[in-house]
């Protein structure tokens, strides 16, 4: 999921902060609206070894790289359940959330808000989410856990998760802003600049 202000603001989030932006990881690049992999649903992890934990760590720098709140595992080609998630943009290590296999197991509420997403660069629309979700996901070293949240981050989950299932944020807005959307990215392709 992009941040919200991914114009210069954005940026200057970054700028602040980087003794914890500066993950182990490397950056990938994220891979963008059109590519099929991010339109079919990922694979099940089931081993738990070093290779998910360095996955882990390109995960982070991919995102704070992209001054991004989420990214799931699709975004930079592989097609399996895994995202990462931290609202802070890096602020706060403590809010590091990595999901393994996630699924949302409860959800209340309903808030309509603006919403990107990383694969969809320079586009917004107005999605409505629940306010609050409960997933149940493993960590890293394949340990089960349940996380509650509320508004953005709960928003998140649901956008990263759904990116596990191949559904983009464009399959939620109204079918008007949407081929608005995929049209002016289909210039964009034309003319070489997406
Ligand atoms: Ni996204």
């Amino acid at each position: 999921m992009a941040n919200k202000s991914t114009s210069s603001k954005g940026s200057t989030v970054t700028a602040e902060t980087p003794a914890v932006a500066a993950t182990k990881g490397k950056i990938c690049p994220i891979v963008k609206y059109g590519d099929p992999v991010l339109e079919k649903p990922a694979a099940t992890i089931t081993e738990f070894d070093t290779e998910l934990g360095q996955l882990v760590e390109d995960m982070f720098a991919s995102m704070y790289a992209a001054n991004g709140v989420g990214l799931a595992a699709p975004q930079i080609g592989k097609s399996i359940r895994l995202a990462v998630v931290d609202v802070t943009l890096g602020k706060n290590p403590e809010a590091k959330i990595v999901l393994v296999n996630p699924e949302i197991i409860h959800a209340e509420g309903e808030v309509r808000e603006e919403e990107g997403c990383l694969s969809v660069p320079g586009f917004r629309g107005y999605v409505v989410r629940p306010q609050f979700v409960t997933v149940r996901a493993q960590n890293a070293k394949g340990e089960t856990f349940e996380i509650r949240g509320e508004n953005l981050l709960a928003r998140a989950f649901c956008h990263e998760i759904d990116h596990l299932h191949g559904i983009l944020f464009l399959t939620h807005l109204s079918m008007l802003k949407r081929d608005l959307i995929k049209r002016k990215i289909k210039k964009l392709r034309k003319e070489g600049e997406w």
